[in-house]
């Protein structure tokens, strides 16, 4: 059968890791709804659109051409022919990428694009609020949480694996500060969906996770 699997939870709670693993075990498509949030933040920032300027920003939304392909390592995504899958994982994305998700027009744009990629089952989508709000009906819901200390240390040993300069401290108030306006906005806030489950990743390990999501999809 063809499901639809939302997993939801707050910033580098290893969403995307995991995400991809079981869509790859389930042979599914992954979707990280985040780099489209992340996509049109780079975009509003390359055209100086100001990003709490929702008109502005439908303006752009509009006109934007945000492109998924699948790569060995995941995904790559594209903003108008660019390759921006390393860009928008930049430190100035995370910091301004919450100020932009909580637009309306930036939300429903991309929610409708979520919903339509998910129309068929056969998808695993990670985000925020994918239970709630993007795929109310999906058979399989997630909430993924950790503690803040060990989120910022995942990160930091993401980012300097990846070449980029980390003070661990400043991961953690960002993931913290980046949690609180995601939960706080009015529109379709970062909150855990009644019919989800709940998976506490700080003490497992990522084939750990792995495995107790799979448990949960046979069921
Ligand atoms: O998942 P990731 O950390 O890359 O998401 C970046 C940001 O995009 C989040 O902090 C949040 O502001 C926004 N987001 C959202 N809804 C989603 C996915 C991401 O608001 N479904």
């Amino acid at each position: 059968s063809n499901l639809q699997v939302a997993i939801d939870g707050p910033a580098s709670a290893g969403k995307s890791t995991v995400a991809k693993k079981v869509a790859h075990l389930l042979d599914y498509v992954y979707c990280d709804t985040g780099a489209m949030y992340r996509a049109v933040t780079w975009a509003a920032l390359q055209q100086k659109v100001p990003l709490d300027n929702d008109a502005a920003l439908k303006e752009l939304l509009t006109n934007l051409k945000i492109v998924f392909k699948p790569a060995d390592d995941g995904q790559k995504v594209f903003v108008d022919g660019e390759d921006v899958t390393a860009a928008i994982r930049m430190p100035e994305i995370s910091k301004n990428v919450s100020l932009v998700a909580a637009q309306i027009s930036v939300r429903e744009a991309l929610t409708k694009k979520q919903q339509e990629l998910a129309l068929d089952g056969g998808i695993v989508m990670d985000g925020r609020d994918i239970g709630t709000t993007v795929l109310p009906d999906a058979e399989v819901k997630i909430f993924l949480v950790a503690s803040v200390k060990e989120r910022a240390l995942r990160r930091f040993r993401e980012d300097q694996a990846k070449g980029i300069k980390v003070d661990l401290s400043e991961l953690e108030k960002e993931i913290a500060l980046r949690d609180k306006k995601d939960s706080t906005r009015l529109i379709s806030p970062l909150v855990q969906a009644k019919d989800a489950i709940k998976v506490d990743t700080t003490s497992l390990t990522i084939e750990q996770v792995v495995a107790k999501i799979m448990e949960i999809i046979k069921k």
